[in-house]
């Protein structure tokens, strides 16, 4: 018998416990650290989970598509019309009544304002670019309210990422994020 598993060497017997996982088996005061260690994500998998964007160069009235997490993610700077579109919509004419933002209380209204960035900065949109029928990346600056069009089987979008005409069910979700500094979004 070694000297790990008569338990003189602690250090050694835990990392062979953790190693061939039979981490039951060992008492739970010496296994606890190194089980939740590695149970949790490192830093690097924390990373990879969320992503800063630059977003100096994108005027009023553009947009850019990135990749997060597998998916595209649409950051649209709206003009001041397109803001004030979408703020005029009556929410009596909203397929989906429910702002589906990760940053708002579950089921809060689809105004407007529960679906652009706050802090000053509604002409920001930030959503993940998969339209909520069967999944097809949606065109940006088109369809019949000016937001996004989905080409697959016509789901029009408005300026705020609301759908308002074919056969989608849902708005477009905006995912979790926030500003952290004045031309930087960082999402997840
Ligand atoms: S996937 Fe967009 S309309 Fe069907």
């Amino acid at each position: 018998m070694s000297a790990a598993d008569t338990g003189k060497d602690p250090n050694r017997r835990d990392f062979l416990y953790l190693a061939t996982g039979t981490v039951a088996a060992v008492g739970a005061a010496a296994t606890a650290w190194p089980f939740v260690s590695q149970m949790n994500p490192n830093a690097a998998t924390r990373a990879l989970a969320s992503i800063e964007v630059d977003v100096s160069s994108i005027e009023p009235g553009q947009a850019i598509t990135i990749k997060w997490r597998g998916k595209p993610v649409f950051i649209r700077n709206r003009t001041d019309k397109e803001v004030e579109e979408a703020k005029a919509v009556d929410l009596g004419e909203l397929k989906d009544p429910v702002a589906r933002n990760d940053n708002a209380p579950g089921g809060a209204p689809a105004t407007d304002e529960n679906r652009a960035a706050g802090d000053g900065r509604e002409n920001w949109i930030v959503m993940i670019g998969s339209c909520t029928h069967l999944g097809c990346v949606p065109v940006g600056l088109s369809g019949d309210f000016g937001g996004w069009f989905c080409p697959c089987h016509g789901s029009h979008y408005d300026t705020a990422g609301r759908i308002r005409k074919g056969p989608a069910p849902e708005n477009l979700h905006v995912p979790h994020f926030e500003f952290t500094s004045d031309t930087t979004i960082l999402i997840g």
